[in-house]
């Protein structure tokens, strides 16, 4: 299969290309690098010290002799590009990526919160639209999040894979008809309001034309390496531990392993959805290498493989480290606790078995962490982007 990956540089990306360079499809990357051009307006970089992309690629050829090509262009700016692109190289697949993915970064400012919508919105919508120009039967697989749904309380209730059965009453007032419908949208920040319109956008363009779209509710990420990327040094993956692009679970452990606090938001009684680096990487060879039929409506799968909440979390380094935690007033905007009961069975009927948290890979990490422990810059550490404009500095983040 030939695979454009839009974002093929970044976090979830960089595992994925690999992964399914080394399943023996032909992969491209499309990224402008935004990412990396954030660490520099942050002044935050990854702990671990990621090559330059060609240095990556280069690697990469080096140990398995396979060509990855890198196209440097920004999905949401220059739709000319992006479909000549297309047209030229004619990819079965495209994996879109190209998100800004950051819940803090968009709640930073006017200027981030825009920033957010233009570049999330308009890359999905020129994929899409470019799709339909191209006139090639293209399946695109979209990483969303399970933000999408809301962290509300839940109130008994079990948050499906993407569609719901409800009952509408009849124009005569009388009856009720069963109706399947989306989940309904609850979004936390500007970076989940974007993952609610691309929904719309996907909803759109496959029932006016039949474009066949996957769209996976990913919970937070954690780990950093995958098979793939352990294969060379060069290949070694980016870990975010900053206030804005770091996800929780990761932040724990490397606070752990340099002997900072761990940071509670609040009480720490927000529950979240969880899954494994090298999870998100089967889950995405699963999805791409069983596409969805033709005429089928978006599908729309959970991928996750765990809940936790924050305290608890919290509570399992800290009893498995020794270190000390710390609760600090919450930036966000959000119920002070939730639970998150969800299904997410569609991935594993389809083949994955869950990487689910255990000592031994989270020690993996925090032997990352204190291996690379010399680049942390603590001031790097507090979430200062505030939801509202009331509230004061708080030290954590939940990330993306
Ligand atoms: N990391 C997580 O915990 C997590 C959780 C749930 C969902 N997701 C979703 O998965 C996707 C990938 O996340 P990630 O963690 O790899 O993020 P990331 O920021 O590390 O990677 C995104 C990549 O897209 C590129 N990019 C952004 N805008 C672009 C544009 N306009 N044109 C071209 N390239 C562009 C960036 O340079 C970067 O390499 C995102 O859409 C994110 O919302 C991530």
């Amino acid at each position: 299969m030939k695979i454009m990956v839009l974002g093929g540089d970044g976090f979830c990306g960089w595992p994925i290309v690999l992964h399914m360079s080394a399943r023996g499809h032909e992969v491209m990357i499309v990224d402008n690098l935004a990412r990396r051009k954030a660490d520099e307006e942050l002044k935050a970089g990854s702990l671990t010290p990621i090559c330059s992309l060609p240095d990556r690629l280069n690697a990469w050829h080096e140990i398995t002799e396979r060509r990855i090509q890198w196209f440097d262009l920004d999905v949401a700016r220059d739709y000319d590009g992006l479909l000549d692109l297309i047209e030229s190289q004619q990819p079965d697949a495209i994996v879109h990526l190209a998100e800004q993915r950051s819940a803090p970064y968009s709640m930073k400012s006017p200027r981030h919160k825009r920033y957010t919508v233009e570049n999330n919105v308009s890359a999905t919508h020129n994929t899409l639209c470019a799709i339909v120009e191209s006139g090639l039967d293209i399946h695109l697989v979209h990483i969303g999040t399970m933000g999408v749904y809301g962290y509300g309380s839940g109130g008994g209730t079990l948050i499906p894979e993407g569609y719901l059965t409800v009952e509408v009453p009849t124009s005569d007032g009388i009856g009720r008809v069963a109706k399947e419908i989306r989940h309904p949208t609850d979004p936390g920040s500007i970076y989940h309001m974007t993952k609610c319109l691309d929904q719309d956008l996907f909803h759109y363009y496959n029932k006016n034309d039949q474009i066949r779209i996957t769209d996976l509710h990913q919970g937070v990420v954690w780990g950093t390496n995958t098979e793939d990327t352990l294969r060379d040094e060069r290949l070694i993956n980016r870990f975010d531990y900053d206030g804005d692009y770091g996800t929780v679970l990761n932040r724990f452990l490397m606070q752990s392993a340099v002997g900072h606090p761990l940071t509670v938001h609040g009480t720490g009684g927000q529950t979240r959805a969880f899954i494994h680096i090298q999870d998100t990487v089967r889950c995405l060879a699963l999805a791409l290498e069983n596409p969805p039929e033709h005429g089928e409506r978006v599908r729309i799968f959970n991928q996750m493989t765990e809940t936790h909440r924050v305290a608890d979390l919290a509570k399992m380094i800290a009893d498995m480290t020794g270190c000390k935690i710390e609760y600090v007033d919450n930036p966000r905007n959000e119920a002070p606790q939730n639970e998150l009961p969800a299904t997410a069975k569609n991935l594993q009927s389809m083949g994955l078995t869950p990487t689910l948290l255990e000592s031994g890979l989270m020690k993996e990490v925090i032997d990352i962490a204190q291996r690379y422990g010399d680049h942390y810059d603590p001031d790097r550490i507090p979430c200062r982007s505030q939801w509202k404009a009331s509230k004061t500095d708080a030290s954590a983040g939940i990330g993306s």
